[in-house]
Formats: structure tokens, sequence, C-alpha cells
């Protein structure tokens, strides 16, 4: 579904809703696509807060991560974001993790938050980079313990219980409704086209089943290249695949007052757009 934001959009019809802007695996390596920072810098005046959902960078190296805050420090909009598996490559994390934060970044680890939205509703944000290890039942275990290691499945369990940490550390709060933000995938539901046999280094069922024990209104996520953007665990919880590479740039949601989710609507994607995007991610390349 094409929902990028349109260029004057109204407001919402539900006063008491709010609008999350996402996207994810930008794959940052040596310059800002034009149309991606024209697309960005235009929320400011449609959305509460823009998340992204990892792989904003290529290596994380310091240049590549240089270039990102050029991109993100000129947007208004409050961001909240995790580290993908590419961020994660570069050596200096910690001078990774200090340049985005003075470009406005706020990083979600293992950790949670909550954003008051000019309206006065509290959006809970709980984030985690999450891990592979594998969708069960879906898949059957001996499926998949052919495939997993010993240390797939040790991350796997700490990332979900990061997880859990910070979802039951934000259900002490008070918020209207409560978004996660991930890089990997909590269900098979938004792989699309990505090869079973790679299913096991795209997300786990883990997390899917921390989500569900917990009152989660919307997952966002990115890393499945090859996935499709509209899916849900088990229990039912939205979950949205933003990767770049599936849908075309940034995606907008409506949270409203009753918690229910609706995309918002944009207009077609110009050729040019295609064209940008295709040439800075080459899909089914990077993950
Ligand atoms: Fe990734
Ligand atoms: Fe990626």
């Amino acid at each position: 579904m094409d929902h990028r934001p349109a260029g004057n959009p109204a407001r919402p019809i539900d006063g008491a809703a709010f609008r999350i802007a996402a996207i994810g695996d930008l794959h940052l390596k040596t310059a800002i696509p034009q149309v991606m920072a024209e697309e960005l810098v235009i929320l400011d005046q449609t959305v509460d807060v823009l998340v992204i959902a990892g792989d904003i960078t290529e290596s994380g190296r310091l240049p590549e991560v240089e270039i990102a805050c050029e991109l993100l420090a000129a947007i208004k909009t409050p961001i909240i974001a995790v580290l993908g598996n590419h961020d994660r490559r570069g050596v200096r994390r910690r001078a990774m993790r200090l340049l985005l934060e003075r470009a406005g970044v706020r990083l979600l680890d293992g950790s949670s938050m909550v954003h008051v939205c000019a309206n006065g509703r509290k959006i809970g944000l709980a984030g985690v980079g999450g891990y592979g290890g594998g969708f069960w039942p879906e898949e059957s275990p001996d499926h998949l313990s052919t495939r997993l290691s010993k240390a797939v499945g040790v991350r796997a369990r700490r990332e979900a219980l990061r997880l859990q940490t910070a979802l039951d550390d934000l259900a002490l709060q008070e918020s209207d409704a409560v978004v996660v933000v991930m890089h990997y995938s909590p269900t098979v539901s938004t792989l699309g086209e990505e090869p079973p046999l790679k299913h096991w280094m795209l997300g786990n069922s883990l997390l899917g089943r921390v989500i569900d024990d917990h009152r989660v209104d919307l997952v966002i996520h990115g890393h499945a290249h090859l996935g499709n953007e509209n899916g849900q665990t088990p229990g039912g919880t939205p979950v949205r695949n933003v990767a770049l590479s599936v849908t075309g740039g940034p995606v907008v949601y409506e949270v409203r007052s009753d918690r229910s989710v609706a995309p918002v609507s944009r207009p077609a994607r110009s050729t040019s757009l295609d064209a940008a995007i295709d040439a800075h991610v080459p899909i089914g390349h990077i993950r």
C-alpha cells in the first residue's frame, strides 16, 4: 500500500490520534539521496515522531554515521531509533551513538520512553535491536535445531529478555498507546518473498511472544528487505515491516484514540523517486 505522507496533509479527524512516521534500512554510505532528504524533512509538518528501525548506515563506519547525522539533524520531528546489524559492524560504536544523539536521535536499546505529543497524548515506545533464531511453531523445531547454533539461541533469548524488561518498565508508566521498535522481525508474516531457509536470520518468535504478553498497539521493524509491509504477531498485534526496499520511503501510521492503527495516504511515487531508491538500495543484495 502506498501511504507516504502527502505534501499538505490534513490533521487527523480524530483529534486524539497521533501519527508515527517510520523508515528502516536506509543503509547510508556515501551520500544522502535528495529525495529521501526531502521526504523526511516534509514530515515535520505532519507527524508526532519519526522512528527508524535500524540499518541507518551500511557498515557503522564514522563517515557513514556523519552522513546520517547530516540528514537527521535537519529533521525537526523527534527521532527515536534502534540500531541494526549493519550499524553494529563498526568498531567505534560509542562514538557512533554519541554522534547520533548529538544529531537529535534518541536511541533505544533494550529501553523505553514516553513521548508527549503536542496534543498531550502520550506514546510509549520500547526499542531493541532483536536477533535471529527462527520461528516456531510456524517452522518446526527440527528444522530450527539443525540451523541454530547455541550462540544464536543465547543471543535471541537475551534480546527477548531485554525487550521484556523495556515493556515491563513501560507498563509502569502512563501512556495512551505502546509502540515497539526493533530491527529484526517478531513474526514470519512480514517476511514476504524472503527464502524460508533464511528466516532464522531475520528474527525469532520469542520476540513475538514477549510482545503478545504485553499490551502493544503497533510493532515496527526492518531487516527483511524482501518482506512485505503488513503482518501481525500470533496474538494479533499489528506488525509493520518498514525496510526501505519494501515501502519505498517513509510511511506514516495513525494510532487512533481507540488504539486502532491506520495508514495515512500518500501521493503516488514519482519515477525519479523509484530510480533514486533503486540506485541507493540494491534490493536483495544487502540486509
Ligand atoms: Fe539488517
Ligand atoms: Fe538492512
